[in-house]
């Protein structure tokens, strides 16, 4: 199937909208992270962050990234599955999904009272969607190979 050049534009534009979406939350998340480490657990403030936490994850994050996986899918109709960037893209998306469920994985444990890693930790993860994003960006824009 290959996609008329309106409808093209229009799933990209989609694409992108949740693409920001999903990286606002995956930007933000681990900073919640990194101050929830200096909350007491049980604490009124430790309660408001496991809040923050779940909403932020499920009710932008989770959205965000199925309808990007959806609109990013449907481009594809119109991929060059030969070309280099697409597939380099590729696998630093799966990066970035498995960041995504790190982190759902982490804001459970602080939801448990049972959070495992240091505040250092959550300040350096911070730092992986970042790096992605401007690898994808890069590999999606400039098409360098
Ligand atoms: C989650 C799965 C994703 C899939 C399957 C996907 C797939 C695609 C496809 C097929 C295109 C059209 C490329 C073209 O032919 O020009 C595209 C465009 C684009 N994607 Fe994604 N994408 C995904 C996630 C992301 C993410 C996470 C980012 C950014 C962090 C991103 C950034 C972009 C950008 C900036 C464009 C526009 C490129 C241009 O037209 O110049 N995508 N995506």
């Amino acid at each position: 199937m290959t996609l008329s050049a309106t409808a093209y534009l229009w799933l990209k534009a989609l694409h992108l909208i949740f693409v920001i979406a999903w990286m606002a939350g995956l930007f933000y998340l681990p900073r919640l992270f990194v101050y929830h480490t200096q909350a007491k657990p049980g604490s009124d403030q430790s309660e408001l962050f496991k809040v923050m936490e779940r909403r932020l994850y499920r009710a932008i994050m989770v959205p965000a990234l199925v309808l990007t996986l959806i609109f990013g899918g449907l481009l594809l109709a119109n991929a060059d599955w030969q070309a280099g960037w697409l597939q380099a893209k590729l696998v630093l998306l799966v990066g970035m999904v498995v960041f995504h469920f790190a982190c759902g994985r982490w804001k459970n444990d602080f939801a448990r009272d049972a959070n495992r890693h240091s505040e250092k930790f959550y300040r350096v993860a911070n730092e992986i969607p970042t790096l992605l994003m401007i690898g994808i960006v890069l590999l999606a824009v400039l098409k360098p190979f």
